[in-house]
C-alpha cells in the first residue's frame, strides 16, 4: 500500500478535528493535530513566563519547546517536557491567546518544519496520517494524496462550538461563544487563507451535514470512490 497523507484545514468548529480522527481511525493511518503544537507553545510560553508580545523570546520558545505529541487517533496526547498539557491547552486562557504565538512568522517555520517531520515519519510507519489545521492544505503538505478544506457557515460552527464547551447551544451559551470565535478568526486569518480553497483542494461545506455523512464523504474521497 502506498503512503496516504490527507491534509484538512478549516476554521474553528469546521469539526476538523473530530472528523480527522474518525478519518484517521478508520483508514489505520496516524493523526496530527497542528493546532495541539500551537496550543503547547501557548502553555509553555505561560509556563515560563514568556511575554507573548516579545517576538524574539517567542521565536526562541518555539525553537527550544520540549513537545511530545502522539499520533494515535485513539490518544492523541500532548506533552512539554514532563507535563501532560492534553487538556490544559484546551482552556480559554490558551485558546484565547494563542493566535499571539501563531501569528509569529518563526514561529510557524519552527512548527511546520516539525509537522513534516512528524507527516515523514507516519508515511513511513502507520502507512500516512492525517493531518489537520489551518495551512496544511496550501503550505505544510501541499503535495497531500487528498487535501480537504472543511467549511461552515457562522451559524453552525457557533452552534457546535457553543454545544462543546457548555452541552448546549442555546441562546446564553452561543453569545457567551461568539465573541471567542469570531476575533480568534480574525487573527488567524492575517496569516492563513484557510477559508478559501486553493487549487486541488475539495471544499465540503459541513453546515448542513451530520458528523457521520461528513467522515463518509472524506472516505469516499479517500478511497477514490467518489
Ligand atoms: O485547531 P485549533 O483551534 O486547536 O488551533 C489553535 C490555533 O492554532 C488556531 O487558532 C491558530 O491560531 C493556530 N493554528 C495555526 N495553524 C495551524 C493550526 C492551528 O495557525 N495549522
Amino acid at each position: 500500500q502506498t503512503p496516504m497523507t490527507i491534509a484538512v484545514d478549516g476554521p474553528s468548529g469546521s469539526g476538523k478535528s473530530s472528523v480527522s480522527r474518525a478519518v484517521a481511525r478508520e483508514l489505520g493511518l496516524g493523526y496530527l493535530d497542528t493546532g495541539a503544537m500551537y496550543r503547547a507553545l501557548a502553555w509553555w510560553c505561560l509556563d515560563q513566563g514568556v511575554d507573548l508580545s516579545d517576538e524574539a523570546a517567542v521565536a526562541q520558545a518555539a525553537a527550544d519547546l520540549p513537545l511530545t505529541i502522539s499520533t494515535d487517533p485513539d490518544a492523541p496526547h500532548v506533552r512539554v517536557g514532563d507535563v501532560d498539557v492534553t487538556d490544559a491547552i484546551r482552556e480559554d486562557r490558551i485558546t484565547g491567546q494563542v493566535s499571539a504565538v501563531a501569528t509569529n512568522l518563526d514561529v510557524r517555520a519552527e512548527l511546520r518544519r516539525r509537522q513534516r517531520l512528524i507527516i515523514e515519519e507516519q508515511r513511513g510507519t502507520t502507512g500516512g496520517v492525517v493531518a489537520e489545521g489551518r495551512d496544511l492544505t496550501t503550505v505544510v503538505a501541499p503535495d497531500a494524496e487528498l487535501r480537504v478544506l472543511l467549511t461552515a457557515s457562522e451559524e453552525a460552527r457557533l452552534a457546535r462550538r457553543a454545544t462543546e464547551r457548555h452541552g448546549a447551544a442555546d441562546a446564553v451559551t452561543l453569545a457567551a461563544t461568539r465573541d471567542l470565535v469570531l476575533r480568534r478568526d480574525r487573527e488567524d486569518s492575517t496569516v492563513s487563507t484557510f477559508l478559501e480553497a486553493t487549487d486541488g483542494v475539495v471544499t465540503v461545506d459541513t453546515s448542513a451535514l451530520t458528523f457521520e455523512e461528513v467522515v463518509a464523504a472524506l472516505l469516499a474521497l479517500a478511497r477514490g470512490e467518489v
